[in-house]
């Protein structure tokens, strides 16, 4: 077992700590109850979310899982509702089935393509109107995700987001972008972010991700959208009283942390072009856009992606497996360059250390190779 000196966990951009800034921003926050509306911190930061999203208003909640529960549910009031949504998305795969069991929404998946899209015309093809067949609902909603977490974090563009957006129009549907990660895009796009978002009806953004702010994301949208999806945190029990302390950290994660979202993915480049150069793992570092980098290891039968990242554990680098396969690796606003560097250094040393160990382990006591017959 190795001394630990030095942790650098790229298991996910959701493992920050708050900065100093945040904390003391918490302690100082000016709160009050935002249950009766008169905490002013959140109204504050909720008041510049919408600003900065380009949109009419904003509400703060506990988690990106609840925002867009609220944001489904609100867009999708009628019973026996359709959302059109990506078989690989954050709301279908990872929600719990919460917009099934909890709101009653039908999920029409459409297949996500490498780069996070959904191919226009098989969205199109799968909307289905109320005056359709009797057997079908009717499809409301169309979803998107930007970044794209399970396809590696890739960007849609504006071009993109509009075309799904005039399509929603045309066929009177709304369009919500789940946005956990769109300031991730935005900077990596080169786009400011209500641009990316002009589009859409609603829009949920997690504060505590590349943002770093400790809990909390916030959904954004019409005055009307709004007034419904308060309501409605209220009745899953995601309202919170003096909110303001977790409003103050978010305000600061908005104002001091955009800005260094680029150094991450400058970070994700370094490494990823760092594990291409490595023979037992195959990795696309064109898909490689913001903060996310998925890789494969090629001959599982001796590195699998556990066995890499207990070896790296042991270094003090924390890595979590992806797939059976595969392994990610997630940067954030905590993760300097030297750690960035360290962390692929720390990777070539844990390969070279599993690869002789186990060829140690196929030698007879004598030296002389182990036949496997
Ligand atoms: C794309 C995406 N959407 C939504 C969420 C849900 O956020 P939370 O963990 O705050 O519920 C996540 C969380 O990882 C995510 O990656």
């Amino acid at each position: 077992m190795r001394m630990v000196t030095r942790t650098v966990d790229l298991r996910s951009d959701t493992v920050t700590k708050p900065s100093d800034a945040m904390r003391a921003a918490m302690a100082n926050a000016d709160v009050d109850d935002d249950v009766l509306g008169s905490d002013p911190t959140a109204f504050r930061f909720e008041a510049e979310m919408a600003k900065v999203m380009g949109k009419e208003a904003a509400v703060f909640v506990p988690s990106g899982t609840m925002g867009n529960l609220i944001a489904v549910l609100v867009h999708c009031e009628v019973r026996g509702s359709e959302v059109i949504l990506g078989d690989d998305s954050h709301i279908h795969v990872y929600e719990n089935g919460g917009i099934s069991t909890i709101g009653g929404v039908h999920p029409k998946t459409i297949k996500n393509n490498p780069d996070g899209t959904m191919d226009i015309d098989k969205i199109e093809a799968a909307i289905r109107k109320p005056n359709d067949s009797l057997y079908y609902p009717t499809t409301r909603l169309i979803c998107l995700e930007n970044t794209q977490a399970n396809c590696g974090g890739r960007c849609l563009s504006v071009e993109y987001t509009n075309r799904v957006g005039d399509i929603a129009k045309k066929h009177g549907l709304q369009l919500h972008i789940d946005g956990a990660r769109i300031f991730n895009a935005s900077a990596a796009l080169g786009v400011p972010v209500h641009k990316l978002v002009q589009a859409a009806d609603s829009v949920s953004v997690c504060m505590s991700k590349g943002l770093g702010a400790p809990a909390g994301s916030v959904l954004v949208g019409s005055k009307s959208f709004i007034t419904k999806a308060r309501r409605l945190r209220k009745t899953l029990g995601g309202c919170m009283r003096q909110v303001g302390v977790l409003c103050a950290a978010a305000y600061v994660a908005l104002k001091e942390n955009v800005s260094k979202l680029e150094d991450d993915h400058r970070n994700a480049k370094m490494i990823s072009d760092g594990l291409s150069q490595i023979e037992q793992f195959s990795i696309d570092t064109d898909s490689v856009e913001t903060n996310m980098i998925f890789f494969t290891i090629l001959d599982t039968s001796v590195l699998s992606p556990n066995k890499l990242c207990e070896a790296l554990e042991e270094r003090g680098v924390l890595l979590l497996p992806a797939s059976p396969t595969s392994v990610r690796i997630v940067l954030h606003y905590q993760i300097s360059e030297s750690d960035a560097n360290f962390a692929l250094t720390s990777i070539k040393q844990a390969v070279q250390q599993i690869l002789t160990e186990a060829s140690h382990q196929n030698k007879e006591p004598n030296g002389e190779a182990k036949h496997n017959c």
